[in-house]
């Protein structure tokens, strides 16, 4: 048994109640959150600053009461420091002036160990991050994450979000070599990346394919979740003690197919968490999954909460949304949520 109830979750242990998370919890809907922003500049230059990066990694612990923290970072840093130019524009969102079109663009993206380890400042969080919680005593676990290859790809190829993916989709059917060499070599830089953050304190990984549902399901194997298995495979053969949770949001034709050596599948707020667990729930912990904009209303929140709990009951199960919680949420229903599935689970 590990002293943090997060973790033997993870594992399928009995805990004493489920444990509770919220994706993007540390952001824009905490005002303390606003403030260090505020302090930092800008959201960059957070990432960039390990003592801040650190503090608002806690806040939601102390103001949410969630029972593990995300590491505060963004999946594109790791484009970023692969030598591609990440802005992010005021209500825009993420950008790449550069993307990728051709292989000459691949070829000259750092690669390896050589980009991974320029995250340092990842790194140096993380181990801020250790000392903080090991000092707290409150045994709340740490999650280090990473975007899935095809999801960082999408940005990389179409050099901001998309709708469509019809750039990244063109290279997919029309040139699929040169878009595996892009996913190749992201995967290798990943690899490296996850181990140094393990190495550097995280309890937890979690691989973030946020955008999975825009591939087709008989190619989703073949352009992302083979990718992200070989990362898990990677870090389960070096460190079978760190959990890890795969998040490939809607793909509910491809629960039959799902495969690999990870520990708990992330279950998003459009498949029915009753179907991820008649397929997958003897073979995965299930993580989720409230709609998030259920949020907004108390009434509704406690109802979804209770609707999980009567299909998951009490094991292999931690509770969090089904994607990211919204900017314009209020605090006191996002404290609502994390107390309700506390209550409601409790052995
Ligand atoms: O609390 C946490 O979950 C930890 C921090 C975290 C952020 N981004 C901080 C962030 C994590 C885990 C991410 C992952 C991330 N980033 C994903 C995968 C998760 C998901 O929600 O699907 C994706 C697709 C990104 C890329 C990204 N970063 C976009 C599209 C945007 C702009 C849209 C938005 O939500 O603002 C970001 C910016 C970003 N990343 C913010 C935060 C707190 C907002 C920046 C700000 O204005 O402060």
């Amino acid at each position: 048994m590990s002293n943090k109830i997060f973790v033997d979750a993870c594992f399928g242990k009995e805990t004493p109640y489920t444990p509770v998370w919220m994706m993007r919890q540390a952001g824009r809907y905490l005002p303390e959150y606003m403030k260090v922003r505020a302090e930092a500049g800008n959201f960059l230059n957070l990432c960039h600053d390990p003592k801040k990066a650190a503090e608002v990694t806690l806040q939601p612990l102390d103001i949410v009461g969630v029972d593990a923290a995300i590491l505060f970072s963004d999946i594109l840093v790791i484009p970023d420091e692969m030598g591609m130019d990440l802005e992010f524009i005021k209500g825009e969102g993420p950008k790449f002036n550069d993307p990728i079109t051709c292989e000459a663009d691949i070829d000259r993206l750092i690669g390896g160990d050589e980009a991974a380890s320029k995250l340092t400042y990842v790194f140096d969080t993380i181990k801020l991050l250790r000392t903080q919680l090991d000092e707290r005593g409150d045994n709340k676990a740490l999650i280090g994450f990473t975007g899935a290859p095809w999801t960082l790809a999408t940005y990389m190829i179409e050099g901001q979000g998309t709708k469509t993916y019809n750039i990244c989709k063109k290279m997919m059917y029309s040139n699929p070599k040169l878009l595996h060499k892009i996913l190749a070599k992201v995967t290798e830089v990943v690899k490296l990346y996850m181990e140094k953050q393990i190495e550097s304190g995280i309890d937890v990984v979690q691989i973030f394919d946020s955008w999975a549902a825009a591939i087709e399901p008989s190619k989703y194997d073949e352009f992302s979740w083979k990718y992200m298995v070989e990362i898990s495979d990677y870090l389960k053969s070096k460190y079978p003690h760190i959990p890890i949770i795969m998040f490939p949001k809607g793909i509910p034709a491809f629960l039959d197919k799902v495969y690999g050596n990870f520990d708990v599948f992330g279950v998003d707020w459009s498949t029915p968490i009753a179907l991820a667990k008649e397929k997958l729930g003897d073979k995965y912990v299930l993580q989720g999954n409230m709609e998030p904009t259920r949020l907004y209303s108390q009434e509704m929140t406690t109802e979804a909460v209770q609707d999980i709990q009567d299909v998951m009951g009490t094991s292999r199960h931690i509770f969090n949304l089904g994607h990211g919680i919204l900017p314009d949420v209020p605090v006191a229903n996002a404290i609502h949520f994390v107390k309700e599935c506390q209550r409601v689970s409790k052995k």
